[in-house]
């Protein structure tokens, strides 16, 4: 059986310090919730003693989740162990996480202390917090720009004075693999009483090396990865969960395993961006939009004939239902006629020879083909009336009133008209629009630019909309943003395909 590396989440700690990134205590455990399915071992909830916001979302998060331990942090002070300890009185499973810096910059600059002192200190912090809890974790602080000498006698001493598990935490993300693999080897070999802990690795993402050090820590000896979801935290952020569990997946032969079950991967990460408004980079590994998108030619095939040629991870094993082939100027003749498939034409490769050369001339003039546009170049004219919605009618009052739209719709040859009122013109302009369709759509991102300057300038509305698992891209431009707010939000539904509600007779 594999070795089980332990995940220790900090999306509520460390990612959530991220301004902006803020949860009320409710998001909080939505979250909580959320990590407890998805199989994390630990959930570092918050930091009690840094506002009574966080020790209510510790001692909420301790009563709502019961499988995982709940972990709480505070620094090698008597007070906030108080704190900690009980913020956590309720956890069924609970962890104190204590800590000091142990680099020269933390010792002399920021600590104004010495290395002896430290060391006195952080065997009394866990002494201390051992009075409480009997899983105590000891953070040494900017570890990676530590001694390892120096550390080694660190981490002898906390694990002497109780801690079950030591973490290594690369603070300022400074580490190269090599180097930090090379430290938790170090410790490894040199601590005497190594085998009573755990030795966790925590990476920071400063020089983009968070997942290959973790990794490295993890291939000597770590048997603890600190993660958030959506490498999410402090500066360039943390190193990402998925990444870390993928990894291991992929390369079977290292024969270490987590127990997160990898189906809820995506799910974890589209409510985590949502919640904190924090959107994904879409060339993000494993849970970026455009992880399982294929756009050239060649790829295109090789995926459509064999799907590994391109893809080292099956989408389906991070909850995502397949590979996306993306149709733009660079796709081939297989890539179109694999989505004229899924669409459910029947051609001959003389009719798909003929859209092809149709389909390159429009790819030529936009980014990306989409489902409508390929209805379009069928000619299936009624098909396409059944699918696309267009505005017909928009008008929009605000000012000092409350803002008010009332739209006209046209779905294939019928018009429908909605009103509603919002807190600002394009939430109400949105809110008519969503009441007259079937999908829950939610709208993940939300961007306005001027072309040029001035205020008479054209508006450009780019706008993300997510409906179940597959967030799309919507565009519009005109001088009138509200007007190209709504048809940025038309033009993202109808690549989701959404159709009219039903109106339901009284
Ligand atoms: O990056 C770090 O060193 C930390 C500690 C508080 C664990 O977040
Ligand atoms: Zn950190």
């Amino acid at each position: 059986m594999a070795d089980k590396l332990y995940i220790f989440d900090t999306t509520l700690r460390d990612g959530e310090q991220v301004p902006g990134c803020q949860l009320n205590t409710t998001e909080k455990i939505e979250v909580a919730k959320l990590l407890e399915a998805l199989g994390v071992d630990i959930i570092e909830a918050g930091f009690p003693i840094s506002s009574p916001g966080d020790f209510n979302s510790v001692r909420e998060i301790s009563k709502a989740v019961s499988r995982p331990t709940i972990c709480a942090l505070t620094r090698a002070v008597q007070k906030d162990i108080d704190v900690a300890a009980d913020a956590l009185a309720l956890a069924k499973y609970k962890r104190i996480h204590t800590g000091i810096g142990v680099s020269p910059q933390h010792i002399y600059d920021k600590l104004r202390s010495t290395p002896d002192e430290i060391i006195e200190r952080a065997v009394a912090a866990v002494k201390y917090a051992k009075k409480y809890v009997e899983d105590v974790e000891f953070y040494a602080e900017d570890a990676g720009r530590a001694d390892n000498e120096y550390l080694a006698r660190v981490v002898e001493a906390v694990i002497k004075a109780g801690a079950t598990v030591v973490n290594i935490p690369d603070t300022t993300g400074y580490c190269f693999p090599g180097e930090y693999g090379a430290k938790i080897k170090y410790l490894m070999d040199h601590v005497a009483n190594v085998d009573k802990a755990i030795l966790s690795t925590h990476c920071h993402n400063d020089l983009g090396m968070a997942t290959a050090n973790t990794l490295a820590g993890v291939l000597n000896g770590a048997r603890q990865a600190e993660v958030t979801i959506n490498g999410i935290g402090e500066r360039a952020g943390n190193t990402s969960l998925e990444e870390v569990v993928m990894a291991l997946r992929c390369h079977k032969e290292v024969d270490i395993d987590t127990d997160i079950n990898s189906m809820l991967i995506t799910k974890a990460s589209h409510k985590v961006s949502s919640l904190m408004n924090m959107p994904v980079q879409p060339n993000k590994a494993i849970v970026g939009s455009n992880a399982f998108a294929h756009s050239s030619g060649i790829h295109q095939d090789g995926v459509l004939k064999q799907r590994e040629t391109y893809e080292i991870i099956d989408p389906k094993d991070v909850g995502i239902n397949e590979s996306v082939i993306a149709l733009t100027a660079r796709s081939g003749r297989a890539a179109l006629a694999h989505r004229l498939e899924l669409l459910g034409y029947d051609l001959t490769k003389e009719e798909v020879d003929d859209i092809y050369q149709k389909f390159l001339e429009l790819a030529d003039k936009k980014k990306e083909i989409h489902d409508y546009d390929l209805l379009y170049l069928v000619g299936d004219v009624d098909r396409l009336k059944q699918q696309t919605i267009s505005l017909k009618f928009l008008q929009v009052t605000t000012g000092t009133l409350v803002p008010t739209a009332t739209v006209v719709l046209k779905f294939g040859d019928h018009e429908r008209l909605a009103t509603a009122t919002g807190n600002g013109p394009v939430d109400a302009v949105v809110t008519a629009i969503k009441s007259l369709i079937n999908e829950n759509v939610l709208i993940t991102e939300f961007l306005t630019q001027a072309m040029t300057r001035g205020c008479n300038d054209v508006g450009r509305v780019h706008i993300h909309v997510q409906c179940d698992n597959k967030i799309v891209h919507g565009f519009a431009a005109h001088t009138d943003t509200t007007r190209a707010a709504a048809e940025a939000f038309l033009d993202a539904l109808r690549i989701l395909n959404v159709t009219e509600k039903v109106e339901v007779e009284k």
